[in-house]
């Protein structure tokens, strides 16, 4: 730890202070960013603390769908991104005209569109979901035809534990979770041959198949906290890794180091700071928009109660 890294994280502190500013950060951001962070969680988390937070200010130290949800669900805060550029490829990867298509196919189809998505493919879905709470509201919707995007993955594994439904896919992926392949979580288990595996739904059904536990960040989180197991195979991004060994330092943790979201990366400490000086980077969302977008989040609020 150096000099600089100290005084930043000072300065970073002063300034929340003065401005009644608070610092969201996901569990894939940089060590330094959680070091900063007054909340850090899975996206369901961080969504429920930017609609109930008193602060004047947010900083999301996550992705751009992450900032634009806490904007659209408080709208009088202001919303600020230590990097604009952060930004999750799979959120683009469905179309309003695909999802219009598909409305014209079935009279009963509800859009479910994972939080993982744009503010304009939220303002055309009926329900929004995370890892954490895709299962439960699905179960709970009237529909018998979902339309689930953008995730492909994510939506296979719904469709494989809600039966009942029928569940259409989108062939959007994360290609940090969509490289993790079940080859190497098994070279590893082959290797530590106690651990368990404990995978996140965004990885292939491949993988999910050969995991002791599937659930999102915090749940994969809580699972390996609880456990009486030493030893674990994770397939995240290693950035929970960090919480991780924190948590239980008597615990090991074996990740594919190599995969890992850059865009999450993208906010560091020298970026905090900057934001919180500056207050530049304000997530902006029309107004039409916002409200469209705000009642999809709301209902997956209200379903995942
Ligand atoms: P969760 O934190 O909800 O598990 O989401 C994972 C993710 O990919 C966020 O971008
Ligand atoms: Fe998007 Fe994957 Fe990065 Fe999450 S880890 S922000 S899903 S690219």
């Amino acid at each position: 730890m150096n000099i600089d890294y100290n005084r930043t994280m000072e300065e970073i502190q002063k300034l929340k202070k003065e401005k009644n500013a608070v610092i969201l950060a996901h569990y894939y951001a940089p060590d330094e960013a959680q070091d900063a962070a007054d909340y850090i969680g899975d996206s369901f988390y961080l969504a429920k603390v930017a609609k109930e937070t008193d602060a004047d200010i947010i900083v999301f130290c996550g992705v751009k769908f992450m900032g634009e949800s806490a904007k659209i669900l408080n709208p009088n805060k202001k919303v600020l991104m230590p990097d604009t550029m952060a930004d999750c490829p799979m959120a683009h990867m469905v179309t309003k005209e695909k999802i219009a298509d598909m409305r014209k196919r079935y009279d009963d189809l509800a859009v479910v569109a994972y939080i993982n998505s744009t503010a304009d493919i939220k303002c055309v879905s009926d329900v929004c979901v995370t890892s954490s709470n895709a299962l439960k509201i699905v179960r709970k919707l009237p529909n018998k035809n979902i339309f689930f995007v953008p995730d492909g993955n994510l939506g296979s594994y719904v469709r494989s534990q809600v039966p009942e439904k029928n569940v259409i896919l989108n062939d959007g992926y994360c290609h940090v979770h969509h490289k993790m392949t079940a080859k190497r979580a098994l070279m590893l288990k082959n290797e530590h041959p106690d651990a368990l595996i404990l995978s996140h739904p965004e990885c292939r059904k491949e993988v999910l198949d050969i995991s002791d536990y599937i659930g999102s960040t915090l749940g994969i989180i809580n699972f390996a906290g609880e456990s009486d197991k030493k030893e674990f195979i994770i397939c995240t991004e290693k950035g929970v890794g960090y919480t991780l060994r924190k948590n239980n330092p008597d615990k090991v943790f074996y990740f594919d180091e190599e995969k890992f979201c850059v865009n999450m990366k993208m906010n560091t400490l020298d970026k905090v700071l900057n934001v919180l000086k500056t207050e530049e980077n304000e997530v902006v969302i029309e107004d039409g928009v916002r409200e469209k977008a705000l009642s999809a989040l709301d209902r997956m609020l209200e379903l995942a109660k």
